[in-house]
């Protein structure tokens, strides 16, 4: 599939996927929402981190497309908030890491998407909100689900009930962004935190993933356990035995994903 609103960059294991509708500040209607799934579904397996950003320098993603939204009825409503409720789970359960790299306005359904990924980080100059009630709505795209899991009840509250945007130092000390850079200093801390995390064994990432994931909704118990099966499976990897290896012989690893 061409796509229309996206671009892709792929450098060796690291690929970023750029959402492009710079007319309007890289907003979402249902065709971005529909790219950015077909990517998804099909997304390359030696990719081993994916990097979401948006295009230009001022905005990662403004919301959703409130030009497509004004006009809907209540069950088209319904089902625009789920399509890109689905397109951000899809995002989130990726067993790979997702950074967001967050270049701007995150506004609604930006900020909801930045939220789907895995780690956040954000130029000086990013702004972020939940502006919804400010347009007749709610947050669509999951954003009242995953706001209070990442800065707690109260500040969610706060955020989606008044509407306010934030700046990134905000950002930063509520934890919603893991850090703040300069805008032209962005993409090279992020591509470089990407390298990071792929450098190491993908399997043990992607378990380590599945098991942060999983475990935020269970009983302290029932995590433990989870995490226990996790761990050892790892043993059964060829990765296990090299990384281990290679620190008992003071030697670089490299690891084969498997
Ligand atoms: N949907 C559609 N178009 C948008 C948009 C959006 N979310 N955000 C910006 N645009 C368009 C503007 O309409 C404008 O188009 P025209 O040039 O054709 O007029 C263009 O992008 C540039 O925007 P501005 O002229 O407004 O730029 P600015 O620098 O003055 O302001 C801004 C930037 C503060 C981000 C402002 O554009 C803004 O407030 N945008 C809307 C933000 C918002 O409310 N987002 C939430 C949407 S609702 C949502 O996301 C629901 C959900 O949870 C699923």
């Amino acid at each position: 599939m061409d796509y229309e609103f996206l671009k892709i960059s792929n450098e060796g294991a690291i690929c970023t996927l750029t959402i492009s509708a710079p007319q309007s500040l890289n907003a979402l209607n249902s065709k971005v929402l529909s790219e950015m799934e077909d990517f998804i579904d099909k997304i390359d397996s030696k990719i081993l981190t994916l990097i979401i950003t948006g295009e230009g320098d001022k905005s990662f993603v403004a919301g959703a497309d409130i030009k497509e939204m004004s006009n809907l009825n209540e069950t088209e409503g319904k089902a625009f908030g789920e399509k890109g409720a689905r397109v951000f789970r899809k995002i989130e359960s990726l067993p790979i890491p997702v950074i967001a790299a967050v270049n701007g306005y995150a506004l609604g359904g930006g900020c909801e998407l930045a939220m789907a990924c895995d780690i956040r980080l954000c130029s000086e100059n990013a702004r972020f909100g939940q502006p919804e009630v400010g347009l007749g709505i709610i947050p669509g795209f999951s954003g009242t689900v995953r706001l209070s899991r990442l800065v707690g009840m109260g500040m969610a509250k706060d955020l989606i009930f008044s509407g306010r945007n934030i700046k990134a130092d905000e950002a930063l000390r509520i934890g919603l962004v893991n850090a703040v850079y300069k805008s032209e200093d962005l993409m090279n801390n992020t591509k470089e935190l990407a390298q990071r995390i792929a450098n190491n064994a993908p399997i043990a990432v992607c378990y380590a993933k599945e098991c942060i994931n999983k475990e935020f909704d269970m009983c302290v118990d029932e995590a433990v356990a989870y995490e226990n099966v996790m761990f050892g499976r790892c043993f059964a990897t060829t990765d296990q035995k090299d990384g281990m290896k290679a620190f008992l012989n003071k030697e670089k690893v490299q690891f084969q994903n498997k």
